[in-house]
């Protein structure tokens, strides 16, 4: 039975990550650590709280002190590290946050790490530090560049790429140095449930049926490689499982898209639902779909992202031939359980977006507490 500290479990990863978790490991205990930004909403975690072997504990992955006081109390032998700023757009207009959490806040979870399992170098305790990091440390691919390797030379071009690899760094330099049991894994861009509705999937599919534009950065050919959440968290699974200490994993769906096809495809899968189903008109009265125009018509082409990475793909030859990692799902079916998610799950979004839910489940939670 293992003991986890979840950290940004109640962000969209992480989120799938303990859901999943629990799902397969019904007998360990996770405790969640996640400061509830912005990005964070404890209503995804809710079917959760009444769990005995669950935890949430509202705290900053800074607070090092917290964080050595959870590994000890909740004798925890597993950190999987999810807790980040994790939005490239943001990043470009405050990147103050991102070296804060995505630096120093990673950095605190190693010394914390190291001061509770190292506490006796000669005599560790058993653990594993898992790092969850991004394809976008390696910088961006042209067009016939073969994908990125665990070889690859890092080239983070943003502030958001550039604080992620910083903390790839640092996660390495604990094991090099003190000996620290850790695995990094590298994925590419993920989709599903629960996605904060800033990136492009979300913000796509509930503009649609808001009947908002639907902004295309530059020429909208960059292209991402995309992999279903439960996908990167069966990758993960395994690295935890049989990955070898100080190894880094790149996890991706060889799934190559440009950015318009995708929300073409997304537009088109939109009007399908609309056609087969009259009751979305009614609760969707705004979107095109309601009436009688194609989602495709809110397409609009907007100024580029700030050094805007033109390609990134994922070459996950290692974690499939050493680990026997596969996507489970196929683009055409997670894509189309994400649509049908966001159509059933309005109110999700209403809450994460206007915080609504958010404010009042914190006043819940310290009154529980
Ligand atoms: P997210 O923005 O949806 O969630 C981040 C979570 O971290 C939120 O719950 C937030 O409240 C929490 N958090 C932020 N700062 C914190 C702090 N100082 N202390 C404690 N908690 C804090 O992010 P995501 O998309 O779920 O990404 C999770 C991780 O996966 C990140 O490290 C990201 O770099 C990495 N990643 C994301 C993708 C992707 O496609 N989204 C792909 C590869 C890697
Ligand atoms: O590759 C992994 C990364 O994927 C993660 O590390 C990041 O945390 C995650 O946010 C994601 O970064 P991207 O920048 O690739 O994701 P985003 O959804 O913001 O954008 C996807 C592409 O779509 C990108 O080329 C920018 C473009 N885009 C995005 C938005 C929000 C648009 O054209 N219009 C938009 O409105």
């Amino acid at each position: 039975m293992k003991r986890l500290l979840v950290t940004g479990a109640a962000g969209f990863i992480g989120a799938n990550f303990v859901h999943y978790w629990l799902s397969q490991h019904a007998d360990d205990r996770v405790v969640v650590l996640d400061a509830l930004t912005y990005a964070g909403n404890l209503e995804t975690l809710m079917p959760l709280m009444d769990k005995p072997n669950f935890r949430f504990v509202k705290g900053n992955i800074g607070n090092t002190e917290l964080v050595e006081l959870l590994l000890r109390e909740e004798q925890i032998d597993t950190l999987v590290h999810f807790a980040a700023e994790s939005h490239v757009d943001r990043s470009i207009t405050g990147p103050d946050a991102f070296v804060e959490t995505n630096i120093i806040g990673t950095h605190s979870l190693l010394k914390a790490a190291r001061s509770v399992w190292l506490a006796d170098p000669a005599n560790p305790l058993p653990h594993r530090f898992h790092h969850v990091s991004t394809d976008e440390v390696y910088g961006t691919l042209g067009a016939n560049d073969p994908a990125f390797t665990e070889q690859t030379q890092y080239a983070p071009n943003s502030p958001y790429s550039a604080s992620k690899a910083a903390s790839d760094h640092l996660v390495r330099a604990y094991h090099h140095t003190y000996g620290l049991n850790v695995t990094t894994s590298n994925c590419s861009n993920n989709y599903g449930y629960y996605h904060f509705p800033e990136k492009l999937i979300p913000l796509c599919l509930t503009n649609i049926l808001e009947g908002k534009p639907l902004p295309i950065y530059g020429d909208g050919k960059q292209i991402r490689d995309w992999l279903f959440v439960e996908d990167h968290c069966r990758g993960i699974e395994l690295v935890l499982q049989k990955g070898v200490t100080g190894e880094t994993y790149n996890i991706g769906g060889v799934n190559e898209w440009q950015n318009i096809d995708i929300v073409n495809l997304l537009c088109e899968l939109m009007d399908g639902e609309f056609a087969a189903d009259a009751s979305l008109a009614e609760r969707y009265p705004q979107s095109p779909c309601a009436q009688g125009k194609p989602a495709n018509s809110l397409i609009t082409y907007v100024k580029d992202r700030a050094g805007h990475d033109r390609r990134y793909a994922i070459d996950c030859s290692k974690i499939e031939r050493e680990l026997g990692f596969k996507p489970a799902e196929t683009f055409e079916t997670g894509v189309r359980k994400t649509v049908r998610w966001y159509l059933d799950n309005q109110s999700w979004v209403d809450n994460v977006k206007s915080g609504a839910y958010q404010t009042w489940i914190d006043q819940q939670y310290t009154k529980r507490k």
